[in-house]
């Protein structure tokens, strides 16, 4: 077995503002028992924060090889910020968090320095941080490991960008730190996961819209080289 066959492949599903508590039970129910058990395939379901609990809870009794993530954390220290959800309060219940999603970015003002903020309280408590990055130039906070290409123009528009460019810009983002491991994320479907999983300098996806449906998410799981 070559070192290419054993690389981590991540397929993260990031339901956004979707799915109640039922609706979130419902979708595991299906996928979770659907998920093959290999050491390299890293699958990561980040539900809305009022979900999460239920989530963990349902994995971990059900033992599905599945890793429940946020879609985003405090900036600060648990204390007087009402409304947020610090990384101290998350440990208990993630093990990733995504962050500095582009949609945060437009619809909530979040800027490179919160982003950078945020990546140092998940680090803190073991979270491990997502970056989001629009592209290769987009600053990359100190010491993390993962890192999703989500360009603006690909997410949730049914236009991605194509597998060569994601691929490109995956190798640039290496040169600028040859351990990160670069997702891809923007209009994933399981019609063109395959390809986007063949490329070299990508160790998986980050799937929106295509994975609220969860006979979806388990066709784009099985596009995941074996
Ligand atoms: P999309 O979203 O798959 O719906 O385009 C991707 C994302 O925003 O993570």
């Amino acid at each position: 077995m070559d070192g290419r066959e054993m690389k981590n492949i991540w397929v993260i599903a990031n339901w956004k503002s979707n799915k109640n508590i039922k609706e979130a039970l419902e979708w595991l129910d299906v996928v979770g028992p659907k998920i093959p058990r290999k050491e390299n395939l890293k699958v990561v379901v980040c539900p809305p924060f009022t979900d999460i609990e239920e989530v963990k809870k349902n994995v971990l009794v059900s033992n599905y090889p599945i890793m429940v993530g946020a879609q985003d954390l405090s900036p600060f220290e648990s204390g007087p910020y009402t409304g947020e959800e610090s990384a101290r309060i998350l440990a208990e219940l993630v093990d990733l968090a995504v962050l500095g999603h582009s949609e945060r970015r437009q619809n909530f003002g979040e800027t490179d320095e919160t982003v950078a903020k945020k990546t140092l309280e998940a680090q803190k408590q073991q979270i491990i941080p997502l970056v989001c990055v629009q592209d290769e130039k987009t600053p990359l906070p100190e010491g993390i490991k993962i890192v999703a290409y989500e360009p603006f123009f690909a997410i949730g528009s049914g236009h991605p960008d194509t597998p060569q460019n994601a691929n490109e810009v995956a190798l640039k983002l290496k040169e600028r730190n040859d351990s990160l491991e670069i997702l891809y994320g923007g209009s994933i479907t399981s019609k063109n996961s395959s390809v986007f999983l063949k490329q070299d300098n990508l160790n998986g996806l980050l799937v929106g819209q295509a994975s609220l449906d969860p006979e979806e998410f388990i066709k784009i799981i099985q596009t995941t080289p074996s």
